[in-house]
């Protein structure tokens, strides 16, 4: 498995506006959005094309298209669900899974209340998307899933980390075609097991508070 952290300046920016205290719902989605295109650019780059012939105006020439079957985007619920447009548009017409996980809010362990997705993933290509890796624990569910349903390759893109959730993410995924693309790895926890100086609370930032 490995690590990328995408260091594009446009990316840093936006992660910093993202930060913000006082920044809007409605922009904070929206920087959402471009950050999960940008770092998606990233994650994308090795998908394999094919060739495909095609008439110009000018004349019969031979282009490229992604191959088929395209890649599987599995957001997780509820925060993942905000870097889905910003997916969607790099990869248009992909399969789209869902997957609901929350996690505890005093052990920190994540439970799973919702799986929408093909039965069947064998030898596809699945983009997990969930913005915030804390402990590690609902991206490595996540992961297990993809895996136990016969996908042979997993790319996960997040926009902030833990080192802790990195290291926990590492240790289990070790010798697995696994690739976690992040835009920063900050400090650490704190004893809320929420990622310091990171951004708050994702889900609640998008989509609202749940008591
Ligand atoms: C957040 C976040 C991740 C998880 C990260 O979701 O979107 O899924 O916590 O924490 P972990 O790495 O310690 O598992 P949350 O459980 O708050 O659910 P929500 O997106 O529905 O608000
Ligand atoms: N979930 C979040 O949304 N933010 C954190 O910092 C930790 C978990």
């Amino acid at each position: 498995m490995q690590v990328i952290v995408t260091e594009h300046p446009l990316i840093q920016h936006k992660l910093t506006l993202l930060r913000e205290d006082q920044t809007p719902r409605a922009r904070f989605r929206q920087l959402v959005e471009e950050l999960s295109s940008l770092i998606g650019m990233e994650a994308t780059k090795q998908l394999p094309l094919s060739q495909r012939s095609i008439t110009t105006p000018q004349e019969q020439t031979v282009g490229v298209e992604l191959s088929h079957p395209l890649p599987v985007i599995v957001p997780i619920l509820r925060a993942g669900l905000g870097m889905l447009p910003g997916m969607e548009w790099l990869i248009a017409g992909a399969e789209v899974g869902f997957l609901g996980i929350v996690r505890d809010e005093k052990t920190h362990q994540p439970t799973t209340y919702a799986k929408r997705l093909s039965e069947d993933l064998t030898g596809r290509h699945c983009f997990l998307l969930d913005p915030m890796i804390a402990t590690g624990g609902s991206l490595n569910v996540a992961i297990d899933f993809l895996f136990e349903r016969g996908a042979t390759q997993v790319s996960t893109l997040s926009i902030i980390a833990s080192p802790e959730g990195i290291q926990t993410v590492k240790s289990h995924n070790e010798g697995r075609n696994v690739s976690v693309y992040v835009a920063s790895i900050d400090r650490g926890l704190d004893s809320n097991a929420y990622i310091v100086p990171g951004l708050g609370d994702a889900g609640d930032r998008l989509y609202g508070a749940v008591d």
